[in-house]
């Protein structure tokens, strides 16, 4: 879908909009002209709220199932704006863009899917293929985390994949409302109880940095290699396709080289803030 100059984006009607959480919305969208892009999981686009500015944001949903599935949470100029559009609405969108998850890589292991927050979002998009294929997979193991119940994105849907024989969810909770009656206490404390084979084990880690540099060290201290740990880092972007430098570290692009990264490669650059 990329037009001639690759900084033009394509126009993307919303279809609908979903709300997960009171500051995160889900859209479903789709080209005005054309079917929408294909994708792989982990990967992102480039949205455009016109007049405003243009943010990275993973995709959250399955390629070649309808419409692209963006889950934006409103912190700033750009993605409140996105989420305040309705459906019907128009937006540009460019992509896609970044390294996948490396599902293919990881077939025959056991896989951990680990999210912090809205690091659900790009986490999601791995899980479904996989439970789509199940059979290429060992053990599933779904860990997430938020701040509170209500900031978990997907609330209704971790209730189905709780139910599925074939996929062990954890989640947890900062900090517990009356209600909770699950977890308290940061996403790596789950990891002790995740069933999985650390020596054919492949973990996919999506959150805030200081959960991402925690939760890579207590795999690797359960045994897990560094090489099998792979985390989607976020950093500022302009192009997104590693000319402006924007998101540049050293002689890594993250917007080409990732975002998602084997934590063997990237561990220095987590302990470097964004610049
Ligand atoms: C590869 C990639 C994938 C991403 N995927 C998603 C996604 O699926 N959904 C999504 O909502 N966002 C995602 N982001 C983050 C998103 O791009 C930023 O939140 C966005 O750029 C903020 O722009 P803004 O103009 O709305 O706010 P800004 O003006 O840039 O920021 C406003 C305030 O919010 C803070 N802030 C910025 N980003 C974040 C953040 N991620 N979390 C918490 N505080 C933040 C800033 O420090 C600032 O204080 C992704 C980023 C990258 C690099
Ligand atoms: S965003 Fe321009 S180089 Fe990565």
């Amino acid at each position: 879908m990329r037009a001639a100059d690759p900084f033009v984006p394509s126009l993307f009607r919303v279809e609908r909009v979903s709300r997960e959480t009171a500051d995160t919305i889900t859209l479903a969208l789709s080209p005005t002209q054309g079917t929408p892009p294909a994708f792989l999981p982990g990967q992102f686009f480039m949205l455009y709220a016109f007049g405003i500015g243009e943010i990275p944001v993973s995709v959250s949903g399955l390629s070649g199932e309808g419409p692209l599935l963006h889950t934006i949470r409103a912190v700033g100029p750009v993605s409140q704006a996105l989420c305040q559009l309705e459906a019907g609405d128009v937006l540009g969108a460019r992509g896609p863009y970044g390294s996948p998850w490396p599902l293919a890589q990881a077939a025959g292991s056991d896989l951990l899917l680990i999210a912090g927050g809205l690091g659900l979002a790009p986490i999601r998009s791995a899980l479904l293929p996989a439970l789509a294929e199940r059979e290429r997979y060992g053990r599933i193991a779904l860990l997430c985390g938020a701040r509170s119940p209500e900031g978990l994105p997907f609330g209704p849907e971790i209730g189905r994949w709780r139910s599925q024989p074939d996929l062990q969810v954890e989640v947890t909770v900062d900090h517990a409302s009356p209600a909770w009656r699950g977890s308290v206490g940061v996403v790596p404390s789950r990891i002790p109880y995740a069933r999985f084979a650390p020596e054919r084990a492949t973990a996919f880690v999506c959150g805030p940095e200081v959960m991402m540099r925690f939760t890579a060290l207590a795999l690797l201290g359960a045994g897990v290699a560094a090489e099998r740990i792979f985390l989607s880092l976020e950093r500022n972007m302009k192009c997104a396709f590693a000319v402006c430098g924007r998101c540049q570290m050293g002689p890594t692009f993250v917007c080409r080289d990732g975002p998602v990264f084997p934590y063997s490669r990237i561990a220095r650059l987590l302990s470097l803030r964004e610049i």
